[in-house]
């Protein structure tokens, strides 16, 4: 038996949150009633209905994809440019990122299915940690490096302490290469850090994702997480440490 708002999140139908809200809102039936009362738990023999429709219950998958620049970290896009899930031809769950890299930022990106691990990996309270390696217009010392470190002033507030590594210097065409490691998630933030210290990101690419690496992939591919790595994930989410 498991929670009703769960069966809901896990559907990849809405996110947890989403879910509850749909059932006090009187919006979910099972076999037939309305239901209202969160905490309901449901087994996999019961009929679903959120909205009138019923929910399939997909199997939870969770992929990690090494996103190409160039592309949208959405499901669909209005403008017709192309997404993530394009790069997912054979897999008929409906997967979607968690979280989202810029259009022109590639890297680690996971999807699911599952509403609820997005859900519980994207919580500000829990956010894994994030390295990304940035090239940046100009030659940071490490006074401007340490700003980032301890924190920098953006419209949203100040961010959280973050790691910083310099890594290479091109003196010639003036710019560096520099490892950051944030575990926030904010809009565009680490090209908002650079941008604030006076160095703009020229290009970003999302290295690592807590324990993850896009180890033995190619910008376009995808692989599916083990068990084991999805155990892992939770853990470190539920423990709000990397
Ligand atoms: N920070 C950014 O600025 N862009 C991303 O895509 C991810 C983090």
């Amino acid at each position: 038996m498991e929670r009703l708002q769960k069966i809901i999140a896990q559907s990849g139908l809405a996110s947890r949150r989403k879910a509850e809200q749909l059932i006090t809102e009187g919006k979910v039936k099972v076999n037939g009633q309305v239901v209202t009362q969160l905490g309901t738990k449901v087994n996999a023999t019961d009929d679903i209905e959120v909205n009138g429709v019923k929910i399939e219950k997909e199997t939870p998958v969770y992929f990690l994809f090494y996103k190409p620049r160039g592309v949208i970290s959405s499901v669909k896009d209005e403008k017709g440019r192309k997404t993530v899930t394009d790069f997912f031809n054979n897999i008929d769950e409906r997967i979607f990122p968690i979280g989202r890299l810029d259009y022109d930022t590639s890297g680690l990106l996971l999807l699911t299915n599952d509403g609820d691990f997005a859900q519980m990996l994207m919580h500000p309270k829990y956010e894994v940690d994030k390295t990304y390696i940035a090239k940046v217009e100009g030659i940071p010392s490490r006074l401007a490096l340490k700003q980032l470190q301890d924190g920098v002033k953006l419209d949203d507030g100040m961010t959280a302490p973050s790691r910083v590594k310099f890594l290479s210097a091109d003196k010639r065409k003036k710019t560096a290469i520099i490892e950051i490691t944030i575990h926030e998630g904010r809009n565009r933030q680490v090209r908002r850090m650079f941008e604030k210290i006076g160095f703009p990101v020229l290009k970003l690419k999302r290295e690592r994702y807590s324990f993850l690496t896009l180890h033995g992939l190619n910008a376009g591919e995808y692989r599916p997480l083990t068990p084991h790595e999805v155990k892992q994930l939770r853990i470190i989410a539920e423990k709000g440490r990397n």
